[in-house]
């Protein structure tokens, strides 16, 4: 369970978390929404602990991030907004690469993980490719599969479909379905996409100027649609569109 209490961040004397809390149950999928700037990457950066909020705290299994950030962390994997692969690395040494660092893993046992993880994705043949020959969708599976090959409870996707085509962002979703059905896992997502939203969300957090404007299912989202959200998840999506196309930009 994650349990977000009262969080407030501010860096330096800019505030962008203001009192959000909420509370999602194990294995349920969360979606964080808002405009750019609205502090999606600095909230899911508090939960898995490479951000100490100024106020408040976060529970994770019951366990105080704000005390224990390490145990925390080892429970998290992040799977990068623009996949963030190591551009001299293989398919499988980017999968391999923190299981590499992982203590207690048995050395004989990584490649076998890998070929598990890069199966799960739906990446088997791309083994020895380099991430300059992968598409989009790809890197974004392997980005996937590097993070689940340290087994984490939680996995955190910072924007997964931003920057892709329509079809293969349909498929970057089914495969957050299919992973927490399959390993388990509790998602914590950032998109701007709010068809996706709506298919893959047990529950939607929407951030707007670091307050919680929503919390709730996707029943409750589509009923209590007011104005101010149809905007801002317009404005959301506009801005989003604009980011990645200059991302994309070489
Ligand atoms: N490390 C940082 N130092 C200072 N300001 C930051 C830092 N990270 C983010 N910000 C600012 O905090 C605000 C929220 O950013 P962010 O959480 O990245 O928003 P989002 O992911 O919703 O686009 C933005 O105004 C951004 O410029
Ligand atoms: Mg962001």
């Amino acid at each position: 369970m994650l349990d977000v209490q009262n969080v407030s961040h501010w860096f330096g004397d800019r505030q962008v978390l203001d009192q959000i809390s909420f509370a999602i149950e194990t294995k349920e999928i969360l979606v964080i929404m808002g405009a750019s700037g609205g502090g999606k990457t600095t909230l899911l950066r508090c939960i898995n602990g490479l951000i100490v909020p100024t106020e408040g705290d976060i529970l994770v299994d019951d366990v105080s991030v704000r005390k224990n950030a390490d145990s925390v962390r080892q429970k998290m994997g992040f799977v990068f907004q623009y996949a963030a692969l190591f551009d001299y690395l293989n398919v499988e040494e980017n999968v391999a690469f923190g299981l590499r660092r992982k203590p207690g893993i048995k050395r004989n046992s990584i490649p076998e993980t890998v070929a598990t993880m890069l199966k799960l994705v739906g990446l088997e043949g791309a083994e020895k490719l380099m991430p300059s020959e992968l598409s989009g969708g790809m890197r974004k599976r392997v980005g996937l599969a590097r993070a689940l090959a340290m087994e984490p409870s939680y996995v955190l996707y910072d924007e997964p479909t931003s920057g892709l085509d329509p079809v293969t962002a349909y498929s970057i979703d089914r495969l957050i379905v299919e992973t927490r059905d399959e390993v388990g896992v509790t998602s914590i997502v950032v998109s701007h996409d709010l068809s996706s939203v709506l298919r893959v969300a047990d529950k939607i957090a929407f951030l707007d100027g670091g307050k919680l404007a929503f919390f709730g299912t996707p029943a409750e989202f589509r009923k209590e649609r007011r104005e101010s959200i149809d905007e801002l998840v317009e404005k959301a999506r506009a801005e989003s569109f604009l980011e990645s196309a200059q991302a994309e930009r070489p």
